[in-house]
Parts: structure tokens; sequence; C-alpha cells
């Protein structure tokens, strides 16, 4: 959702905040802003609008002070307008903070405070967390008002704050939102994503949940919310610094779309033991829920159809927002599958942990370390797709599918589909080259109001993430259709040139596809057909290889990546940050 980010340490901080918040604004991007301590003064620059444009106007590379925090915004309470942007301030501009989150009693708490004689600036929930820190705060015990703060908040949160009486301190607080230390030399960071400080240093400390870090240049402490020492050791993380440039792309988007032939090897590479027991876990469990949301969804629902069909294990595949419909038949030998991107997805977070309550156990398939998943999971598989930027996911899912498809493939017993899993990288080469005539594609058709997506079998799933896709990248609504169920009603919105892409590969599915299509065609639609096998029905063809057919969807669903993508280009779009979005969904 929101990214916060704090830097205290012998370099300004304006610059270096600034670029640390362009690595996370692809978490939130409709306002921005900035707190800076500089000789005991504190000076807070903040607007609606893209992080660049507002650095610009407030100066913020010219920017004096050596410690500072940052904000970029996803708006959930209040507008997006300056007044609500972070940092708040206190009444006497004495703290600010900037936070990630939602604070549910935030409007209990604004009330006793303004009874208190406190006056507000926004409509933000956050606000009240620097009226409340002005509160509790006692001459030099910073860290006491923090404790006393954060007991008071319910909802998720993780802040950070300063205090003008104390240079080159940054205190900061987690409950259920992500908040990590980069331990760097010279100077430290706090984060809500580590892609903010990668280039920086990949030493860092994941705070936990009801813990309060405290951070000047040369020294970090992390203490519970009762004030207790905690004790903590850094770690490293496996991110490069060059996994977050965008290279020779035009977009995060597209670099990640070229990614895949090598982060589908990558997801393969996986401990034999742990993946064994993640297996073993999944055999001998009763009764079996995945769960997941968006994109990470539809790799669910593909992993619930090959349990189904290859290692004969039934699965329901539940949105992870929908679970309390059927949380009631939870119970202790139920097994959760949890698969997130990024692991701090809060629909994610909230279903797991209401089946753990009722005993079941949770193992998940997950890219971001140290996420609030893993933490929640007896095994954690990485995709290890390293970090992805663009908000509309890409490498992740195939990366999700290459992991699922091996378990699968373990648990049945096919040791060739493993092997012929492992070669798939080169088809996915002969699919990107196509670069030019999926672009032409997606020029003739960048003005039409809808595009309907079928697929029949195991190619469902991937007409979802394709329709999916189009909808968050170019706005153009679409629609995935199980191919069968067009005639059960969607079929009445079929006219002259509406335009259908048909994933219909050569597999067991094809002649029954093959039918629906002439249906549509029947009814005046436009056919671009996603194929390997042609035919005189489609008006446009993008090819795929010729595989083993199981593996056609996760080739299949790379061109509809790259159609979304250019579909998006062609309007003039910015594919890396659709708006209303945000990558990490950190509330419900
Ligand atoms: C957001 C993103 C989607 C993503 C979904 C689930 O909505 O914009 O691209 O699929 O969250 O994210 P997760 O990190 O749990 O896979």
């Amino acid at each position: 959702m929101c990214g916060i980010i704090g830097y205290t340490g012998n370099k300004d901080a304006g610059p270096m905040l600034l670029e640390s918040l362009k690595k996370m604004e692809y978490r939130g991007y409709d306002s921005a802003g900035f707190g800076i301590l500089h000789g005991g003064a504190l000076r807070v620059m903040k607007d609606a609008g893209r992080i660049a444009e507002i650095a610009r106007k407030v100066g913020i590379s010219d920017e004096k002070g050596n410690t500072g925090i940052a904000h970029t915004r996803w708006a959930t309470h209040g507008g997006v307008s300056q007044n609500n942007a972070h940092p708040h301030v206190s009444c006497d501009a004495s703290i600010a903070v900037v936070h990630n989150g939602i604070i549910e009693n935030y409007q209990e708490l604004s009330s006793q405070l303004k009874a208190e004689g406190h006056r507000f600036a926004s409509e933000t929930d956050t606000e009240v967390i620097a009226h409340l820190l002005e509160k509790h705060y006692r001459e030099g015990n910073h860290l006491k008002a923090f404790q006393e703060t954060a007991k008071q908040l319910k909802g998720t949160f993780a802040f950070l704050a300063l205090f003008d009486d104390k240079p080159g301190l940054i205190l900061g607080a987690r409950k259920d939102a992500p908040l990590i230390i980069g331990v760097g030399k010279g100077g430290n960071f706090i984060a809500s994503d580590i892609v903010s400080f990668i280039e920086q240093t990949d030493r860092v400390v994941f705070l936990k949940d009801y813990e309060i870090a405290s951070i000047t240049a040369n020294k970090i402490e992390v203490f519970t919310f009762d004030g207790e020492p905690v004790e903590f050791a850094p770690t490293h993380v496996a991110w490069e610094a060059s996994d977050i440039s965008k290279k020779e792309f035009a977009h995060y988007t597209l670099k990640e779309i070229n990614e895949q032939a090598r982060t589908l090897s990558a997801a393969l590479d996986q401990d034999e033991e742990k993946i064994n027991e993640f297996c073993i876990t999944i055999k001998n469990a009763k009764n079996t829920i995945i769960t997941a949301s968006g994109t990470s969804f539809h790799a669910g629902m593909l992993m619930r159809y090959l349990l189904a069909k290859f290692a004969k294990i039934h699965a329901q595949s539940i949105l992870a927002s929908e679970i309390d419909q059927e949380i009631d038949l939870v119970e202790k030998d139920t097994l959760v599958i949890a698969i997130s991107q990024s692991g701090e997805t809060a629909d994610v977070i909230g279903a797991v942990r209401k089946a753990a309550s009722r005993g079941a156990s949770v193992i998940s398939i997950v890219n971001t370390a140290g996420s609030s998943l893993t933490r929640e999971s007896k095994i954690t598989l990485y995709i290890n797709c390293g970090p992805e930027i663009g908000v509309a996911a890409t490498k992740s899912f195939t990366s999700q599918l290459a992991i699922i498809y091996d378990i699968v493939f373990r648990l049945a017993g096919l040791e060739e589909k493993r092997a012929q899993l492992r070669d798939l990288s080169k088809h996915v080469e002969i699919i990107l080259s196509q670069d030019t005539s999926i672009r032409e594609i997606a020029k003739r058709y960048k003005i039409t109001s809808d595009f309907y997506f079928i697929g029949r079998g195991l190619h469902f799933p991937i007409a979802l993430e394709g329709a999916l896709k189009m909808k968050e990248l170019s706005y153009i609504h679409a629609e995935g259709l199980a191919a069968g169920e067009l005639k059960h009603g969607t079929l009445a919105l079929v006219d002259a040139g509406t335009p259908v892409i048909a994933i219909n590969p050569g597999d067991e599915t094809y002649d029954e596809t093959l039918n629906n299509i002439a249906e549509m065609k029947a009814r005046g639609a436009t056919i671009i057909a996603v194929t390997d096998k042609q035919n005189q029905l489609y008006n446009d063809v993008i090819e795929i290889p010729a595989v083993d057919s199981v593996f056609f969807p996760i080739l299949e669903v790379i061109p509809l990546q790259m159609l979304a993508y250019y579909a998006a280009v062609e309007r003039t779009l910015d594919p890396d940050y659709p708006r209303h979005l945000a990558k990490s969904v950190t509330v419900k």
C-alpha cells in the first residue's frame, strides 16, 4: 500500500529519501512527502501528485539535514490532497509521522484528542498518531511516548516518527504491516520495503509485530511495546541492487516480462528437503484449501486443477477475501496453502490467521523473504524471481506456476515431466521474440471498449489472468471466461467486431473451445487466438510453441502479458503504475 522510509546517517537525507521513495513508488503514488531534521528544525514538505514532480517542487535534492522520513501514499482515509499527504505533524509541529496501514479506532481517538485541545489538519487516520505522541511525550522520553501511543492504536500499522528535540533519531513501530531495518555503513534505514534501500545495503533486520525500533546513524535498538529490549541479528537478503534497475527497458513491467526465461528456472532451484516436506504435508492433509488474491489466486486455481488432474488430490481454491464464508469448515487437519508474491497482502494474512486460529496448518509460496506470510507458515517455498516492481504481477505468476508444477509432478511421480519443466525457458525466448507482432495486434485493438478472454480447463485460469492484466494495464474492460460458459449469458454481449482472445492450443480442450469460438464468430466476433494450431476461424494468431500440453498455461500467459503491456503503451498509459492500484495491498 503506502511506502514509508527513514534514513539517518552521514549523508543528506533529502536526496537519499528521494531515491528510496522512487523505488517504492509502486506501493502507492497519489501523494508523497518528506520530513527532514536539520539543526533542531523539523521541515515537512508534501503534496498530491507523483514523487518526482513533488521532489522538484520542494527542492528535496538540495535540502540539508542528515535525518529524515518520507512517504508515498495510496489513499485510504481522506482524499488525495496536500493536507492528507504524509508526514502528519503534532499541534506544535515538533513531531512528524509517516504511516502505512489503517488505524481502525482513529475516530474515537481523534474525538478524545480534539476534546483535549488537539487541532487536526487532515482527514486521515494517521494524524492521530502524531497527536498521541505529542500527548504522551515527556521531555527526553521518546521511547515511552512511542510505547504508549502504539499500545493505544487498533488496526494495522507501521509508522515512523521524528522529534525536533532529538536530531539523528528515528523511531518506528510495527503491527501487521511490514517494517524492515537496513543496516548500512555510515547510516541506517528503516522502511516498509527492502527495495527502497537495497542499493545501499543488503543487511537487514525484519521487525516483528509489536516491536519498536530506535535508530540513529550508528546505533540500532529494538524493544517490545512494553519497552523490553529485544535481541536481533541482521541477515543478508539475496536480492541484488541491479535487480531494481530498469536496464535497457522502457518500463519495469516490460523488463519483468522479459526476465521470465531466467526466473522460471530460478523458481525450480529449491532446497530438496524443504520441497519434499512441502509435498508430504500436502499428501498427508485431510482437507486442503488454497488461498490467495489477484494474480496469485489465478495460480492457486491452476494448482487446484493440476492437483486433481495429475496427483488425484482434491483441494478447494478460495479467494482470501472470501474465506469467512467457509471458515467454519476449517479444522485441525485442514491444510492451507497460501500463495502471495509480496507475502504482505492483508486479505491473505487475515485468511491464514483465521484458519490457523482454528487449528489449520499453513504452508506458503512467496517471493519476498521475511514477509509476514512467511512468519505465519510452517513451510515457505520462495519463488526466487527477485523484486517485482511493476504493479501488475508478471514474472511472479510464471514463477509461482513453475513451483506449483514441480510440486504436482513430484506428488504424481512424473519425473519425466519435471525434466521437461526445466527445459521450458527456451520456449519462453521464442514467445518473447514475437514482440513486434504482438505490439501490432495491441495497436489494432487499442480503441476497443471490451475484450473477452476465453479458455477451457487449464486455460480458464489463464483467461482470467489475461483479462486481469488487460484491465490493470490498459484500463480496457476485459472479462475472462470458461469457454463453455459463454453460451450461458456473455454471448449476448458479442457483436460485430467484438475482440475475443481465444486461448486454444492443441490439447484435449481444442475442439470444444473451437466450437465456442465458432459460436462467437457467427455473431460477428473478431478472434485473436493464442495457439500452436492454426484455424481459419482466427483473424489474428499469436503463436506459442508446440510443447507437451500440460505446459501450455505457463507459456500462453506470456503473450497475454505482452498484449496488455503494449495496449497500455499504445494508449499512452504508464504500465508500471496503473491508476488507483498498488502492488502490495496491506489493507483489507
Ligand atoms: C495487488 C496487486 C496484484 C496482486 C495482488 C495480490 O492487488 O496489484 O498484482 O496480484 O495484490 O498480491 P500478492 O502479493 O499477494 O501476490
